[in-house]
């Protein structure tokens, strides 16, 4: 409305101050039209009266000609009417004639000019005109009109041509605004529907308006500047921000204006076990719930996941909830039930025997049964009712983990199109080719592309990720911006390496270094000064644990010298041990330590000493305050959460970290003595390397490495995807209300 009164009133002064310019031009021209009209009225006139003047000049009636003349000045505009009979005569007029007009000086009123006389009623028409009798001449008629009533018709003319031009100014302003006005929504449309991605990109949908092209270099400008200033933004950000739960709680009261998150994973954080008149709470071995519990307890959400514990039922209140943790309540589970046929097709048949060795390089062929997807689609819907049912608004903010949730950023999306998912697949994605044998490939990649962004460990995950979808999907693919629009709303596609608390909680460096060395040893039958090495993991095939054990072995028989002085505990938390790969695994790993521990018997303790047990957190950061060195021997991990927490524990600076290089950790602990688990060689070497380190140099590269994992914790995890999100949301309201930024 503003902008339209800015453009009407100039319009209409402008166009007001032109008509007034032409007052004197329509003064002019209705002068000019009227003394033509006067002088053919004058002719008509005298013609009129030629006749019956003769007759009486004939007559010589001289006196009644005054008379006849002043009859006829009655009328409203003749003047005055006079007869020169020759110069010399004196004039025969009606009384009104004025003193000025005298027979002698007649040619002044017959020459060239506008034969004007200035009188005090206002000017006078002079028009003369010949006589013509029998004989040739007869004298002149003289004829005064009134032009004052020029002036007022000029009066009027000009008023009429003010109103018409005030007019004209409205109507055009009036037209120019609504042209304008729906120009202006076009043009905005086609810029929105730019900036979002969706007329930028390779295939323009069917729905992008058909002038996007014309936006398109200003777009890509506007949509390059946006993307610089986030940047630029996150960077500074990023830089200044010392990364704590405080630093998160500002995030999300601050950036996000205090909206409660809601965390979605199959896993649960807590799990309640009835041991016969106890209920005992566990803590799972998952890289996923040691990331996700201290952001919960730093945000105050709720967290949704399957609630398979024995004792689940029990302490959860009319809404299935259950405030965690349990020293400290901070958030909500939500718990989920699925019945066995649900959890035996979702969890152990798609998700774990079909997703997950999809997407691991392991050499263990996925399984994929409709049955199995049937389950999953069913499960990820009953989440998503979960989730609508949980958000206390229309706009959530819904952190969607892991592979068990594919279709459920789209199924959230289709309840609540406002909120803002965000997905993480912890898991690393494989290459097109390898992802092609999912017989539902397309509907798990339509499923991800619900989320508003989809985040991965690492830029190859996220390179491999946009290329299956290239490869597969109608969808558009910007790889300057890494952002999919496929159907809705865009998503992006990004790289937020996981992590792990930072400092770790008190409760689990606690405990002195030297007395873990010394407990442990003892635990496990050891002299104090053995060698111990350690391994936490499930008992998961992809986590390498026979290469691990075959390195170990080749260690022995390359360097005997550590048979009987050096053991490795090998902590392996039962796992999925429903699939009959994972029984397989378990029974293959034990059989593969009791070798080896026969073969190297003889002089001393075992080699392996194999733990198929779960163990709490602060029994595993025991252990890796105990030891001299961790082997982490992935065969292809999307991070590898244990690698960071062995860094954490290891406050006293020493300790060896032998890393594989198919983890994403080993893209950021340069430090670690980085492995090919499949090279038995070159691990035993790297063993012996660690064994044998000197202090100053396990130091160096410990303290390198807890520089990092401290900088680039798992609250900077978290905090980088919500100011991302707060960014996307940020832009969201910019685009849906252009003009509220005016
Ligand atoms: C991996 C997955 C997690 C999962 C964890 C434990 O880290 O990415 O989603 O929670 O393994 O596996 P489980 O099947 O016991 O939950």
């Amino acid at each position: 409305m503003k902008l339209s009164l800015r453009f009407v009133l100039p319009l209409m002064l402008v166009l007001a101050g032109f008509a007034y310019a032409l007052g004197p031009l329509v003064d002019k021209l209705t002068t000019q039209w009227f003394v033509r009209d006067l002088e053919i009225r004058a002719s008509l006139i005298v013609n009129t009266i030629q006749e019956p003047l003769q007759e009486q000049l004939a007559a010589g009636k001289k006196a009644k000609i005054g008379d006849f003349f002043s009859r006829i000045s009655q009328d409203e505009r003749l003047f005055a009417v006079g007869y020169c009979a020759s110069p010399a005569a004196t004039a025969l007029a009606s009384r009104s004639l004025p003193a000025e007009i005298r027979c002698d000086q007649l040619q002044r009123w017959q020459g060239p000019g506008d034969h004007l006389l200035p009188s005090a009623q206002g000017p006078l028409h002079v028009a003369v005109r010949p006589l013509v009798n029998e004989a040739g001449t007869g004298g002149n008629l003289v004829l005064v009109h009134d032009m004052s009533f020029v002036t007022r018709r000029s009066e009027e003319t000009k008023r009429y041509v003010f109103y018409f031009f005030t007019a004209m100014a409205a109507v055009i302003s009036l037209i120019t605004v609504v042209i304008a006005q729906l120009s202006w929504r076009g043009w905005m449309a086609g810029m929105q529907s730019l900036l979002r991605g969706e007329g930028l990109l390779r295939q323009p949908a069917a729905n992008t308006p058909k002038h996007a092209s014309e936006f398109k270099p200003i777009a890509r400008d506007l949509q390059r500047l946006i993307h610089e200033l986030e940047a630029e933004t996150r960077a500074r950000d990023e830089s200044n921000v010392t990364w704590t739960p405080e630093a998160l709680r500002a995030i999300l009261h601050g950036e996000l204006r205090g909206e409660d998150v809601i965390v979605v994973s199959n896993r649960e954080p807590y799990i309640h076990q009835r041991r016969g008149e106890r209920v005992e709470v566990q803590r799972p071995a998952s890289g996923l719930v040691t990331a996700l519990e201290p952001i919960m307890r730093a945000c105050s959400g709720t967290w949704i996941a399957h609630g398979n514990g024995s004792a689940d039922r029990e302490v959860v209140d009319r809404y299935d909830r259950v405030a965690v943790p349990p020293e400290h309540p901070a958030y909500q589970i939500r718990r989920v039930w699925l019945s066995p046929e649900e959890e035996a097709g979702y969890y152990y048949g798609f998700s774990n025997e079909g997703l997950w060795p999809l997407c691991h390089i392991a050499h263990v062929r996925p399984t994929f049964r409709s049955g199995d997807w049937a389950q999953y689609v069913a499960v990820n819907r009953k989440f998503a009712k979960a989730v609508v049912s949980e958000s206390k608004t229309k706009n959530p903010i819904v952190l969607v983990q892991d592979y068990h949730f594919a279709l459920l950023p789209s199924m959230i999306r289709e309840e609540l199109p406002d909120a803002t998912i965000i997905t993480f697949w912890h898991i690393p994605w494989p290459n097109p080719e390898s992802f092609a044998i999912c017989p539902w490939r397309d509907e798990v990649l339509a499923g991800l592309l619900g989320s508003s962004i989809l985040g991965f460990h690492t830029q190859f995950h996220c390179n491999n990720f946009v290329d299956t979808v290239d490869r597969f999907l109608e969808a558009r693919v910007d790889r300057e911006s890494f952002t999919v629009s496929f159907g809705g709303k865009p998503t992006a596609v990004r790289r937020y390496p996981i992590s792990i608390a930072w400092p770790p909680e008190p409760d689990m460096v606690q405990k002195p270094v030297m007395d873990c060395r010394t407990s442990i040893r003892q635990l496990n039958d050891l002299p104090p000064e053995h060698k111990l090495g350690v391994g936490v993991d499930r008992l998961d095939y992809t986590k390498g644990i026979v290469e691990r054990f075959r390195a170990i072995e080749r260690l022995m028989e390359l360097n005997p010298e550590w048979i009987g002085r050096f053991s490795f505990v090998q902590i392996a938390a039962p796992t999925r041990s429903g699939i009959d790969e994972y029984q397989h695994h378990e029974a293959q790993v034990r059989a593969m330590a009791a070798r080896i521990n026969t073969r190297f018997a003889r002089q001393g303790p075992p080699p392996i000493i194999l733990k198929v047990e779960h163990h709490e957190p602060k029994a595993v950061y025991e252990y890796c305050r105990a030891a001299d060195l961790c082997f982490v021997s992935s065969l292809h991990d999307g991070m590898n959460l244990v690698a960071k927490e062995f860094v954490a524990a290891r406050d006293d600076e020493r300790g060896v970290l032998v890393l594989s290089q198919f983890t994403g950790a080993a893209r950021e602990l340069a430090e670690a003595l980085i492995v090919n688990p499949y090279d038995a060689d070159q691990c035993a070497a790297a063993l012996h390397m660690a064994l044998t380190m000197p202090a100053a140099e396990q130091r160096d590269r410990m303290r390198l490495m807890r520089g990092l994992v401290a900088e680039f914790n798992v609250f900077r995890w978290a905090g980088r995807m919500l100011l991302d999100a707060a960014a996307m949301r940020r832009r969201g309201r910019l685009i849906e209300k252009p003009g509220s930024q005016t």
